[in-house]
């Protein structure tokens, strides 16, 4: 099939990730990937600033991932995970236990982001009905959240973002407050949690669980917020005796510069999503961890188990390439990958902040941000980053890089440079 072929035939058929079917604009088609460069059809070459939504850290194609892969199917690709168990994950399990904030000792598997919050919504819910509260059944979440799509997943996104306007008659309602304050570094102040306060004082007898994303608000805003909001947050839970549910699935391995973004505030959540990053890129697979404590109260309630059983769940696979993908983290020295790349950012992409079209530049470990004042047109823009011989993927406002860690210093600066170059002919500055 040439390109021409496989481009209308998409158009006819497929339908992409948010995208219109009515006239929809073409897709590029991609060959192959290698490290950190994505080869179209028709030859050119794009230095990926995605790392595919944030998910390929250590690269495309990458050898010792595929021959994780390649060992783990010659003895089995899948095989169900009722009353059936192998190595490959329960080698997994006991690694992300003890490479997470303490007390995370049970791991439920499941295939991607917005499932593994299904489970963490659930997890929470089942433990307050064992703990025969079950009207603590409401979560709460801070607005300019991105949780996933499915419905359980998306009622607590931004109600805005989210348009949750076209689905209310089925959503959940949750519990929203205001989002933290933007700075990492910002000094918290007297008011930052009010609204969170208030809402915790008013309806903790109905909030099974406090859920957000640590640090970095991601597809709702690529907000950065500090470390001592998210630890008094923390505190506050305990207080008004709800769980903390921390969704590190953007976050999670790295990205934002700690191993886990509750690392910074030394946040034990109750719960913890994991995903994206945790096949490096290569499958769909996600995590939901737990305490013991919680996993026994669910365990002695009504139901006896945990009512959640993926098809594909703890599938070999994906557990096999996880913990290679684990392996290449700790040889790979991600601390100083993501610390070179956190400073490479700020030095290509912090000078931004001067052109008149830019409204911030925000920066921490391997995300880098330019927020502009006018939300862009993204089929027009998207075709003058390629021009440049870069994948960037912007959305609204935001226009951001979150690369593979291996992305060497001079092909971050031709990302940031092709990127900031598409930005000022795109503004026509
Ligand atoms: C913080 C966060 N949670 C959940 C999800 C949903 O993950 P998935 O797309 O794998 O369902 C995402 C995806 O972007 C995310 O960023």
């Amino acid at each position: 099939m040439n390109s021409e072929q496989l481009i209308a035939l998409d158009q006819q058929h497929v339908w992409h990730p948010y995208a219109s079917m009515d006239n929809p604009p073409p897709a590029y088609p991609v060959v192959s990937a290698e490290g950190v460069r994505l080869r179209l059809a028709d030859g050119r070459e794009l230095i990926d600033g995605m790392a595919s939504w944030w998910c390929a850290i250590h690269g495309y194609n990458n050898p010792y991932l595929n021959q994780a892969m390649q060992a783990q199917m010659s003895d089995m690709s899948h095989v169900m995970f009722g009353g059936i168990t192998h190595e490959p994950a329960v080698r997994l399990a006991q690694r992300l236990a003890d490479m997470a904030p303490a007390g995370l000792e049970k791991v439920f598997f499941s295939d991607s982001g917005s499932v593994a919050v299904e489970v963490a919504i659930k997890m929470a819910l089942q433990y307050w009905h064992a703990r025969g509260q079950a009207e603590k059944n409401r979560m709460l979440t801070v607005r300019n959240g991105y949780h996933g799509d499915t419905f359980g997943a998306m009622a607590v996104c931004d109600p805005v973002n989210g348009m949750h306007s076209l689905f209310t008659s089925v959503l959940p309602q949750h519990y929203f407050c205001a989002a933290p304050p933007l700075g990492f570094d910002r000094p918290l102040e007297d008011t930052d949690l009010n609204e969170l306060e208030q809402q915790l004082k008013d309806h903790h007898q109905h909030i099974a669980g406090l859920i957000l994303e640590p640090i970095v608000q991601g597809a709702g805003g690529m907000r950065i917020y500090s470390p001592a909001w998210l630890k008094t947050a923390a505190e506050l839970c305990k207080q008004y005796d709800v769980l903390l549910i921390a969704d590190e699935i953007a976050t999670g391995f790295g990205r934002a510069g700690a191993l886990f973004a509750c690392n910074y505030a030394d946040v034990q959540p109750d719960i913890m999503c994991l995903g994206k990053a945790i096949t490096g890129g290569t499958m769909s697979f996600a995590a939901t961890l737990t305490t013991s404590h919680i996993a026994t109260t669910i365990s002695r309630g009504e139901a006896s188990c945990f009512m959640h059983g993926p098809t594909f769940m703890g599938n070999p696979l994906a557990c096999a390439v996880a913990n290679a993908s684990l392996d290449l983290l700790e040889s790979n020295n991600w601390q100083k990958q993501v610390k070179d790349l956190e400073q490479g950012l700020h030095k290509h992409l912090g000078p931004a902040v001067s052109a008149d079209y830019v409204e911030d530049v925000r920066v921490l470990g391997a995300i880098g941000v330019v927020q502009v004042k006018q939300a862009v047109d993204l089929g027009r823009i998207q075709k003058m980053l390629v021009d440049e011989g870069v994948w960037v993927r912007p959305f609204g406002k935001l226009v951001y890089v979150m690369p593979p860690y291996v992305m060497s210093p001079e092909d971050l600066q031709t990302l940031c440079e092709g990127m900031l170059r598409a930005l000022k002919r795109y503004f026509n500055a």
